[in-house]
């Protein structure tokens, strides 16, 4: 359990380059897309889908691009009208593999439970992540491989249940895959191997940045197609179909968005997660109630036990500002861009980009990989703690407080709704005030 975790630095430093060996997935260890595999519908591994928007049916694609035996077979969304852009779009792409007929379409808020009932091998997890502690369970429960979305939920006590689901995964064989795609990207690994292996010396400190601008909204109400009436949203409508300004459905944007560069630095600590953290933010730009109760920008602090080294991370969507999403990395020889792929150090000024294939179809391969391999692949560990890294962040920016990992772990705060569903009219917590308990 994380909260008995006590990075130790001495360890932390002879143990780095063989961490990087096993930590990074190198170019060598990129398995090619899984091509027929004996071909015949024995061995067809059959995909479902909870979370049918923009990142599940993306994943989809990925999945059937890794792997051209799959079929896909069942959909699950909380809304009917999702279920069906989304049938559509993959309908047209897959027009041969996309086998989902309409007793495989489920919607409503259990629709997962359905859908780890029907005949499906892998479940795609993709839905706001305040859902993916209890879908996973599910998942896992009934035996299914799983790719899983980021971040992995959005308090304490879901990470620690999707914790003990990647256990039961890792101890049934089945895979649990991570959608921290920067993890399977080649040319983060070749720059993360690179820095282990020295060649800026040693880490001195980490800045992450996910500078950006602002995202979609959804608006409040659906127009009917035909016949044009526009059905207003009731409140709990508004906040699924808006999730991402929702602390409880979304974790706040450091969650939802930050934690790709958050996992970075975690990543680069050999995944040994922080002691403690402080951090700052506030809503200046999202002042308007249609924003929910989400911040719009952090910046965050990251401590390590024994060592001087910080993580420094920053984020902000908000329009018409410096955008940069980037990982300045200082050793005591040079400097890194992880994402640029730069080095500076003694030897001059190395650019070391590599971008192909693409991160999201090569964590797919390894996923199908180790299913038709029988090596089971568990992203569990990092997963929760790069999820937990971003919420402890969000937690000392909405109190003001310095808070210790240790007393983090033990935190029973659960967000959202005691009973989801019955919660129709369910209204969210105040925009947090630090300084003030929250
Ligand atoms: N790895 C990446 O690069 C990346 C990129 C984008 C999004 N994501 C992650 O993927 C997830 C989905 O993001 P998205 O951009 O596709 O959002 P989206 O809003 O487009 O899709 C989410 C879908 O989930 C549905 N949904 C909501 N509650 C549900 C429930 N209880 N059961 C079933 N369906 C439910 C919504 O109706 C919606 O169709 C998020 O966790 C997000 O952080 C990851």
């Amino acid at each position: 359990m994380p909260s008995n975790s006590k990075p130790d630095r001495r360890k932390f430093i002879s143990t780095s380059a063989k961490v990087a060996a096993v930590g990074t997935i190198g170019s060598s260890m990129i398995p090619k897309p899984v091509f027929g595999y004996h071909n015949s519908d024995n061995d067809k591994l059959k995909i479902g889908l909870i979370g049918c928007g923009g990142r599940g049916t993306g994943a989809v694609l990925n999945a059937t691009n890794a792997d051209s035996n799959t079929s896909v077979v069942a959909l699950a969304d909380a809304f009917p009208d999702r279920i069906e852009s989304c049938a559509k779009s993959l309908s047209k792409q897959l027009p041969d593999r996309f086998n989902v007929d309409k007793d495989h379409m489920f919607d409503g808020l259990d629709c997962y439970k359905n859908l780890v009932a029907s005949d499906v091998d892998v479940v795609i997890l993709a839905t706001p992540p305040y859902f993916r502690p209890m879908q996973l369970k599910a998942a896992v429960d009934a035996g299914k491989h799983v790719f899983c979305e980021k971040p992995v939920g959005v308090d304490v006590p879901g990470v620690r249940s999707v914790m003990e689901s990647c256990k039961k995964a890792a101890a049934n064989g089945q895979s649990v895959v991570s959608g921290l795609c920067w993890r399977y990207d080649l040319g983060v690994n070749d720059m993360i191997s690179r820095i282990k292996n020295g060649e800026i010396g040693e880490i001195r400190s980490i800045q992450e940045n996910y500078l950006t601008g602002t995202l979609w909204h959804r608006g409040d109400s659906t127009t009917d197609p035909v016949t044009k009436e526009v059905r207003k949203w009731s409140p709990m409508e508004y906040q699924l179909r808006n999730w991402l300004y929702f602390n409880w459905l979304s974790g706040d944007h450091i969650a939802e968005q930050h934690i790709h560069s958050i996992d970075k630095a975690l990543w680069l600590m050999d995944d040994i997660p922080p002691v403690s953290c402080y951090a700052t933010g506030g809503r200046l730009v999202r002042t308007n109630e249609k924003w929910g109760n989400v911040y719009d920008h952090f910046s965050t602090v990251f401590e390590w036990e024994d060592s001087d080294i910080k993580a420094h991370t920053y984020c902000r969507q908000m329009a018409g500002c410096f955008n940069e999403t980037e990982d300045h990395i200082v050793g005591t020889k040079g400097t890194a861009k992880i994402l640029k792929g730069q080095i500076i150090n003694e030897k001059g000024k190395f650019s070391h980009k590599k971008r192909n294939p693409s991160m999201y179809d090569v964590e797919h391969q390894h996923l199908f990989r180790s299913i038709r391999e029988g090596k089971p692949i568990n992203n569990g560990t990092y997963m929760s703690y790069s999820t937990l890294m971003a919420l402890i962040g969000r937690d000392a920016a909405y109190t003001g407080k310095k808070i210790k990992w240790e007393d983090f772990m033990k935190s029973e705060k659960r967000l959202g709704p005691d009973d989801i569903y019955n919660a129709e009219n369910y209204v969210p917590d105040k925009v947090a005030r630090p300084g003030s308990e929250w």
